[in-house]
């Protein structure tokens, strides 16, 4: 697709997924003159989708009479936005300096194996997206993560293993094909 926006190459095949742009009009009415408003509009965006779709960007841009690449270097700034679908259950793994000395890295690699992705991605099932996060403010779990607002800690990779192991036990136990651990 042509967009006339002048976006890189790599950003383009994002625009391939189907959003329904209508659920931000209200948005936009809203803001569309008040070009100040731009974290408040792709926050209040991010609300409607879960994420930022780069469609909802390009859409934002026109709209507030922005340049796309001013709306996009927003939206990679700030590590409050997501430019891609999150799974059912966000982890937050801890990188702050407390859970860095206490084996954070060995959680990353012990959660990385379990859900068989990387840092950043969503499993190919939708139900666990992994993201690193700096101190979640609860320093004495030390090594710490989140999911879903809960805190886990202090953690170790068997720890860790075990957790996503119970919460994919409770996944099953709702679908009626397995029972909780
Ligand atoms: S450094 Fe991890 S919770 Fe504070």
């Amino acid at each position: 697709m042509t967009c006339g926006c002048n976006l890189p190459k790599r950003l383009e095949a994002a625009l391939d997924c189907e959003v329904d742009l209508d659920l931000i009009r209200g948005v936009l009415q809203h803001h569309h003159d008040q070009a100040g408003s731009l974290i408040t509009v792709l926050q209040e965006t991010q609300a409607v989708y879960g994420y930022l779709p780069m469609r909802a960007l390009l859409l934002i841009a026109q709209e507030m009479k922005l340049k796309p690449s001013k709306v996009y270097g927003a939206a990679t700034f700030y590590t409050q936005f997501r430019l891609k679908p999150v799974g059912k259950h966000l982890i937050l793994l801890c990188q702050g300096t407390a859970c860095h000395v206490n084996g954070a890295d060995r959680i990353a690699t012990a959660l990385c194996e379990e859900l068989k992705i990387d840092i950043g991605e969503t499993t190919a099932d939708g139900f666990f997206t992994l993201n690193t996060a700096a101190c979640l403010g609860c320093c004495s779990l030390a090594p710490v993560m989140m999911i879903d607002g809960q805190a886990y800690g202090p953690l170790t990779a068997d720890k860790a293993r075990a957790v996503i192991k119970r919460i994919y036990s409770s996944e099953r136990a709702v679908d009626g094909e397995g029972e909780t651990a």
